[in-house]
């Protein structure tokens, strides 16, 4: 049984990952890089696909949020929230980023956040090796998306780009301790889910 208070304390991050500015504490990739002269097209272009990470950091939020709840291994339970953290960062420098061209953050976040917070919280009731699992492929699948992006995403939007870069470095470490501590691989029929469902969401946000 999940506590009450835990059930609480996450609906109020939900809300606030929502509905609520995010708050960064470090330094934001590429601040020091001067704003490109972009056009409307490749502005535009930058501000969805800026989109799509913001969403994809509001699933990130609420993952974690879900299997935080559910981890069982205090260690686990410790490299989660380190990772938890840097999501957060990036949750704020992809809003800020997305303000900054002039673009507009996805109407379904809320139901972004929903799924992934459903989806976490089923994978940590299958225990940590799963739990784990289940983060270290969700991380790989974001760091082959993050690489595409920065194919995607124009030469000259370094601040986007700088952004994309260091998540992706991020990332990839969160896979890495995610396996570290006891992840196991998933079967293939699964990871080709996982791939089908945020195929969905990230064509979705790019629109809306
Ligand atoms: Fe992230
Ligand atoms: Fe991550």
């Amino acid at each position: 049984m999940i506590p009450i208070d835990d059930l609480i304390v996450a609906f109020d991050k939900g809300l606030r990952t929502v509905f609520a500015p995010a708050r960064s504490v470090g330094a934001m990739p590429g601040a020091e890089l001067p704003e490109a002269g972009l056009d409307a097209a490749q502005r535009g272009l930058a501000a969805a696909l800026m989109r799509v990470n913001h969403a994809g950091e509001v699933c990130a939020q609420a993952l974690y949020q879900g299997q935080a709840l559910t981890a069982r291994d205090s260690s686990a339970r410790a490299a989660l929230q380190l990772a938890a953290q840097e999501e957060t960062e990036h949750l704020a420098w992809t809003e800020r980023r997305i303000a900054e061209l002039g673009g507009h953050k996805s109407m379904l976040n809320p139901l972004w956040y929903a799924g992934s917070f459903a989806i976490g919280a089923a994978a940590g009731l299958l225990g940590d090796k799963w739990n784990l699992g289940f983060l270290a492929e969700t991380e790989r699948q974001v760091v082959r998306h993050l690489e595409g992006h920065l194919g995607r995403l124009p030469a000259e939007d370094r601040k986007s780009r700088a952004i994309v870069g260091q998540m992706r470095d991020d990332e990839a470490r969160h896979a890495t301790s995610a396996l570290k501590h006891g992840g196991a691989e998933l079967p293939a029929p699964v990871r080709a889910a996982m791939q089908a469902s945020s195929k969905v969401m990230t064509g979705t946000a790019f629109l809306l």
